[in-house]
């Protein structure tokens, strides 16, 4: 895959101004804004909902919106997505009781799909449904938190994904969350990653009060 994709991950941005925030990074040459729906029941944090997504579509936000589902239930958070504005919806397979049914769901109300891999759950999920994939993400670290270390046994699951998706008729992009920095992408990108989730790397340039911030690691990565 030659089209690379920086999608930041909102997670890490300033919450009381991220209108500004996700202007900054899309300015500054960010190409997806990645989006991560928490419910402190799949996982022990809470965040952003569907209104948040609607509130950046008014804003003026039109870049991709890729929403990160880390939610159980997910069938309601699909249909409330799709009409909030979102572009890929991706989920967990644990978190939904009819896999194939939440692909399809996400797939007739126009939005791009994909199945998300926690760093222990078996790419084997993907068998019966890489028809209905747009996206496989795989987990660099346990959902629930930005700022943690990159696992490096993901290195080897993204080797294997990016075999399942050459050796499929479909094509689909392979999607990287969790400790993505600037001093390990290429590592990355070359066990078959192309679409790239950076959280604190990206937001926490800007923090340190450095005006350029966002622009520096953007175009580093
Ligand atoms: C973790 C989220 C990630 C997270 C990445 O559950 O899915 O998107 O924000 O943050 P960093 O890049 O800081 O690891
Ligand atoms: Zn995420």
């Amino acid at each position: 895959a030659q089209d690379f994709l920086i999608a930041p991950s909102i997670l890490s941005a300033n919450f009381a101004r991220l209108g500004e925030e996700v202007d900054n990074v899309l300015a500054a040459g960010a190409d997806v804004v990645h989006f991560d729906v928490m419910d402190n029941h799949y996982v022990p944090n809470l965040t952003i909902g569907p209104m948040v997504c609607k509130a950046l579509r008014k804003h003026g936000v039109t870049a991709p919106i890729d929403v990160h589902l880390m939610v159980k239930p997910v069938d309601r958070m699909i249909s409330e997505f799709i009409e909030a504005g979102a572009s890929y919806i991706t989920f967990h397979p644990e978190a939904s009781e009819h896999i194939d049914r939440s692909l399809q769901l996400i797939r007739d109300g126009g939005c791009k799909a994909g199945l998300v891999f926690n760093p222990a759950t078996p790419l084997s999920y993907l068998d019966y449904v890489m028809d209905k994939i747009d996206m496989v993400l795989l987990m660099s670290v346990n959902p629930g938190f930005g700022g943690q270390s990159f696992i490096p046994g993901t290195l080897d699951k993204l080797r294997e994904a990016r075999a399942k998706i050459d050796a499929s008729e479909f094509d689909m992009r392979l999607e990287i969350d969790g400790g993505v920095k600037v001093d390990n992408i290429a590592e990355i990108a070359a066990a078959g990653a192309d679409t790239f989730v950076a959280g604190s790397a990206i937001f926490s340039a800007h923090q340190a009060s450095d005006p350029h911030g966002y622009d520096t690691v953007i175009k580093q990565m």
